[in-house]
């Protein structure tokens, strides 16, 4: 992995995958994909090549996995749940259409592949509670059902044509420093920012109702360890569950008010979330990915509650 081509590399994990891979990969280069309208900017832009990579182009991609000798790529671009509901063909077109683009391309140029699943592609009658690596999917919301067809799509590469694909399925995933955009699981990302702001959240999601989540230095350690682990140990592919923490509204609620005793909510239930939240698992089974990489997660909620108010303190000038 020393030329690498990060799809969406302006989004909530490729901001952050992009400036990682250019730190830790020594004599790496590592182009920043994007959409006209989403241009990297900062540090993102300064510290490295940046393409347009509009996924349902393949000619275009061919041209950059060419110029750049491109031997991997992360392809982060996707709709999430809540706005794949509103836009289920512009969904489809994305990540379908687009990761057949990016797999043919790797097919004829020798690329690795890393497009993640997610907690979204189980449905109602998958087991919620340790939820098994292999079991009934079925997802209801176009979100998992082009997340589905990812996960066998990019298996069938890699046993038809070799095509060296991995993924994970991440779970609601939160950070600091890029906002996710139209998630099911975002409610965990916007409650920090009330709070650190001082504003009363509006909950979308009922109490009770349990996700699992990460924080996002853990998920980008899960896609990097995973692409550089040794093959011959992986019996899975397309796509591992990987697990950190699971709570509800009133449990991230609780951990918040440990270090922000202030802070208060109210719910004001979104129909649409809610019915894609109780589809979901509640806690997945990752016993797959510790044994046949490794995984391990670092956060658990006290601990990313902690980086996520003083990153987010910092972010808007708030003094403690
Ligand atoms: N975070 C995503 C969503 O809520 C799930 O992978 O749509």
């Amino acid at each position: 992995m020393k030329n690498i081509l990060v799809i969406g590399s302006t989004g909530q994990i490729g901001s952050e995958l992009t400036m990682k891979l250019r730190r830790e990969i020594p004599g790496s280069t590592v182009v920043a994909g994007y959409i006209p309208g989403a241009e990297p900017k900062g540090i993102l832009l300064e510290s490295g090549p940046a393409e347009i990579a509009d996924v349902r182009d393949g000619a275009t991609l061919a041209g950059i996995v060419a110029r750049y000798r491109i031997d991997t790529i992360y392809n982060l671009a996707a709709l999430l749940s809540a706005v794949a509901e509103r836009k289920p063909l512009l969904a489809w077109d994305i990540q379908m259409n687009g990761l057949l683009n990016i797999l043919e391309v790797a097919r004829e140029k020798g690329c690795a592949v890393f497009t993640p699943s997610s907690i979204g592609s189980f449905g109602p009658e998958t087991p919620h509670d340790g939820t098994p690596q292999d079991t009934i999917q079925r997802p209801r919301s176009m979100y998992g059902v082009t997340k589905v067809a990812t996960e066998l799509l990019s298996d069938y590469y890699f046993h038809k044509y070799g095509v060296d694909t991995r993924s994970v399925r991440f779970p609601g995933l939160i950070s600091y420093v890029t906002p996710p955009g139209g998630g099911t699981t975002d409610y965990s990302v916007e409650m920090y920012y009330a709070a650190v702001k001082g504003e009363v959240y509006t909950c979308p999601i009922g109490a009770g109702t349990f996700m699992d989540m990460m924080y996002m230095a853990d998920a980008l350690r899960a896609a990097v360890q995973l692409m550089e682990a040794d093959p011959a140990r992986l019996r899975h592919r397309n796509a591992f569950n990987i697990a950190s923490m699971s709570f509800d509204p009133e449990i991230l609620a609780a951990a918040i008010r440990r270090q922000i005793p202030s802070f208060t909510f109210k719910y004001d239930v979104d129909p649409v979330r809610q019915a894609i939240a109780n589809s979901w698992p509640d806690r997945l089974d990752d016993r797959c990915a510790r044994e046949e990489w490794d995984w391990a997660p670092q956060f658990d909620i006290d601990r990313m509650t902690t980086e996520m108010i003083a990153g987010l303190r910092k972010k808007f000038g708030i003094q403690a």
